[in-house]
This record gives structure tokens, sequence and C-alpha cells, in this order.
């Protein structure tokens, strides 16, 4: 699918360019480039903006990638001042790069910055860095199918101060890491156990922000699931124990027999994904009925017993769209559907895919041209 529209450029402040001296090479980087592992190498560049209580934000630029000097009584350091946000840009066939929805993470990096009472980055100047690195940074996106840069915007809290308030200063970063298809190979079913001891977030907690912290927190019930040999945690909800919230990274979908597909609805307890809002359009569009609901963890067991429930995937902007194809929790180990792929998942992804990488028609415009 081609597209001659430009690239709409940034509006804010532009970002001034301090160019690494010492970038990688042709070879180095088609070699890094080549088959990355998630989070393991970067562009030379980063884009940062630096936020003071007096002048607020300000300093544009985009740096060589490296180290940050920080010191040891930041306060992120301490009191885990700190958001982030993810999302992807992707090659086109004809050479463009575009990313998906790229204001919705904008305004998400917004809402988790004021719950955890950090300032809020204009979308503009969110936009701007996005713009600006990648187009400083375009070899590095990767070509090949399945592959994309994977964007990550990050806040800290910098202030030199070990008593606990509000930073007075903050910086903004934004790093770029060329990432390989998820599913190398095609995609392969994961297996989910469902947690019953440890909660993700709590109601007036930090769930639907997306704080480093959560995270931190989610690691823990992670290493004892894969101890028990399930590939990702699905949390509950702590003030009652019984209804799915979401994985430590993805919304969970569920799809009953005759084609209508549930989520849990969004309860400031569960992160609002993107890729979840997308899918429920998807769906809705084509032809399923969505339901946005509580789902107990009983209706979920029964219903896979049953066949009731005929398929459940996960979804985010890391992995896409991924069925799950086995659950198991205490007392209880379940085969969902005949354990592979099963079809609204598998369709649901192909569509969001094909629109990403612009094989399909962009109807909802939600790709953002970047170069
Ligand atoms: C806890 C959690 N839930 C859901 C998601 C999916 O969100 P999105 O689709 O915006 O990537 C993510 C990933 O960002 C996440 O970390």
């Amino acid at each position: 699918m081609t597209d001659t529209t430009a690239p709409a450029g940034a509006t804010a402040e532009a970002f001034r360019v301090v160019p690494n001296p010492a970038p990688a090479t042709r070879e180095e980087r088609a070699d890094r480039i080549a088959n990355p592992r998630f989070g393991l190498v970067f562009t030379d560049h980063m884009a940062r903006m630096t936020w003071t209580a007096d002048e607020g934000w300000g300093d544009p630029r985009i740096e060589p990638y490296g180290p940050i000097p920080l010191d040891p009584a930041a306060s992120v350091l301490h009191y885990a001042q700190e958001i982030f946000e993810g999302l992807k840009a992707y090659r086109w066939a004809d050479g463009s790069i575009r990313t998906f929805r790229p204001e919705e993470n904008a305004k998400r990096l917004q809402r988790s910055a004021w719950r955890m009472a950090l300032p809020e980055l204009p979308v503009e100047d969110f936009m701007a860095s996005i713009y600006s690195l990648v187009e400083l940074d375009k070899d590095w996106v990767p070509t090949a199918e399945g592959a994309s840069l994977y964007l990550r915007p990050f806040l800290i809290g910098t202030d030199v101060f070990l008593g606990l308030r509000a930073p007075k200063k903050v910086d903004y970063l934004l790093i770029a890491s060329p990432s390989g298809p998820y599913f190398a190979g095609g995609v392969k079913p994961v297996s989910i156990w469902v947690e019953k001891d440890f909660f993700r977030a709590g109601p007036g907690g930090t769930g639907a922000a997306k704080c480093g912290g959560n995270y931190a927190a989610s690691l823990r019930p992670q290493i004892a699931a894969g101890e028990r040999g399930y590939d990702q945690v699905l949390y509950l909800d702590a003030a009652t124990g019984s209804v799915l919230e979401e994985l430590g990274g993805m919304n969970v979908f569920v799809v009953t027999r005759d084609g209508t597909v549930l989520t849990p609805v969004l309860n400031g307890n569960i992160l609002e994904g993107i890729t979840r809002s997308s899918v429920i359009e998807l769906l809705d569009e084509d032809g399923h009925k969505t339901v946005e609901r509580n789902i107990t963890l009983k209706e979920l067991r029964e219903g896979i017993e049953s066949g009731e429930i005929a398929e459940v995937f996960a979804c985010g902007t890391a992995a896409v769209v991924t069925p799950v194809g086995r659950m198991g929790g205490e007392g209880f180990e379940l085969t969902v559907g005949d354990g592979q792929p099963g079809p609204v998942t598998m369709a649901v992804r192909q569509r969001l895919t094909d629109i990403q990488y612009g094989r399909a028609e962009d109807t909802h415009g939600w790709m953002q041209r970047l170069v």
C-alpha cells in the first residue's frame, strides 16, 4: 500500500542535534540489526528534554546514545519516580517509516505522569522527539518481515533530594532499539499461570499507570510461573481475587463459541492498552460482538472446560496478538480449545499487522508517517 503523504513533521520547538562522534559503521549496524534480541541493541542517538519546576519543559536535544550521569540522591533511584511508554516504528515496503497511534502513547504518558506527580510532557514534544530521533537514526529501522524499531520514551525524577516529594527536576528520554519479530518462525501459543497469591494492582493503586514499579513487583510472580513451566502471569483483582485483570505486560481477551469477544473492563487497575482498544474496534468492524465486563476465574475455567470459551489471547505492542494455548493455576490445568492458535485470534492479528506494515488500507488513520 503506497501512501504519498509526507511526514507531518513536528510543531514543537525543534530538537537540536549533538551528533554521535562515533556512530556505528554501516557494517556494524547491519550486523546489529540482522537478528536482534529484544532490548539489547540501541541506535546511535537518544532524544532528551529537561523539566524544572521553575522553567517547565525545555532544552529539547538529540544526543549520542550513552550512559547518563545521575546524582546518587536523584529521586528516581529512591522513590521510583519513573514512567515509560512503548511503541514501534515500522518500515513499509515503499521505504517509508510509520508508527502506530503515537498520540495515544503520548496521552497515556501524560496520564501516568499525573498519577505519579510528574510533569506532563506536551503531546507535541513527545511527537517531535519521535520524529527527530527516527529521522536521524532511520537506517536503524529493520526491514525484515515482522521487525521494527522499538521506541521507549520515559520520564525520571532527577532532582537531588532525599525527601519524598514531587520532583522539581525531571528528565524525559527517548531511546530506540531495533527488534526482530517477537515470534521468530511463526506464532506460537503461550501458556499462562493464573496468580492467586500476588496481585499486580489494587483499587486506587497504580495499575493504570505505566510506572516502572508495577513491573518490578511483577518479577517475583513471573519467576515463580517460569519455574512452574508457564510463560506469562495472569493477575486477578486484588479486592476479591476472583476477577481477571491482565497479564504482566499485555491485556487479555476471551472468545466464546459463538464468536462473542470479552475483555476485562477498564477499572483503573489495568493498563489502557492501545492494542486492546484497536483490537476491539477491528473485531467490532468484523462483525463480532465485543463486550467489556468483569470476567471471573470461575467463568473462565468452566468455559474452557465446557468448550464455551473457544479462544483466549493476549495483546500488547510487543507481541501484538498472542494466542494462549494452556492455562494453569492452583488446582487446575487446562488446554484452551485444541491448544493451537484460534481463528478469531489469528484473523485479528493479521488485520492489525496488515495495517501496521502497510499491507492493508489504514481506514482509521492510525499510522503516522515519520520518514
Ligand atoms: C501491563 C500492561 N498491560 C497491557 C499492555 C499493552 O498495552 P499496549 O497495547 O498499549 O502496548 C502493556 C504494554 O504496554 C502493559 O505493560
